[in-house]
């Protein structure tokens, strides 16, 4: 009978995602890789198969570093044709794929890198898998003289926006960290918000969310299909 570990750490659960993620990598290709604790596992793991890609595209300058570090090949994302697969954690995540992100305030990049790749894997333990996002104070990434004008327009839609003190982004931008969302439709917020002038992108990543999603539980990896709930074309 195999033994069935009762107390894993978070680090022991996003170690074991990160393992299970290298299945997903293609071989003589480049790999699109995310940022934060779980993709920091991610590269590690990365590093024991590093022979078998192309190289990376990084989501943010500490994700490069990492990859560098471990002597993996970073290229930018403008020199790549295509990008078969992109694996990155979350913050938050449902079992239709929508996200937030940008807890670590890499976003944007992120969401560029995400937006080139053909397959998205989610990387995430238990703890961050919910029915409805929100509970996370959701990352808005803005242009600096825009941060007040910004911050009254997510007021307005129900939201209180802090800003993130001590902090810029890898672009030269400031966040501002948005709670009270109970966020029941993440497609249109994100569209909404994006709409607002200034704001560089926010943290839902649900246009384009996550097509696969692995789970670290106690009792091992869950792959959600993120599809898999979503009618086909009617016919
Ligand atoms: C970085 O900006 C984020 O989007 C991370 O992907 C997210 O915050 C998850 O980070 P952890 O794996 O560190 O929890």
């Amino acid at each position: 009978m195999s033994h069935v570990p009762t107390a894993m750490t978070q680090d022991e659960l996003k170690q074991m995602v990160a393992r299970e993620a290298i299945r997903y990598v293609v071989d003589d290709a480049y790999i699109g890789v995310g940022s934060g604790s779980t993709a920091n596992f991610f590269i590690d793991e990365l590093a024991g198969i590093k022979g078998r890609i192309k190289g990376a595209v990084a989501s943010s300058v500490r994700t490069a570093e990492r990859l560098r570090k471990h002597s993996i090949p970073v290229v930018e994302l403008t020199s790549v044709d295509s990008l078969p697969v992109y694996i990155d954690g979350a913050d938050e995540t449902t079992a239709h794929g929508a996200m937030i992100k940008g807890g670590g305030g890499a976003l944007t990049r992120e969401k560029i890198v995400a937006a080139v790749a053909a397959k998205y894997v989610c990387i995430i333990d238990q703890s961050k898998l919910v029915g409805v996002l929100g509970n996370f104070p959701l990352p808005v990434e803005v242009i600096p003289m825009a941060r007040s004008h910004v911050a009254h327009e997510l007021v307005k839609l129900g939201g209180q926006p802090e800003l993130r003190t001590g902090f810029t982004t890898d672009n030269g931008n400031v966040i501002l960290d948005v709670e009270g969302f109970r966020i029941l439709n993440p497609a249109e917020l994100e569209g909404r918000i994006n709409n607002i002038v200034g704001v560089v992108t926010n943290g839902l990543f649900a246009i384009r969310g996550a097509d696969v999603i692995l789970v670290g539980t106690p009792a091992g990896v869950t792959t959600l299909d993120a599809h898999r709930f979503q009618p086909g074309p009617s016919r």
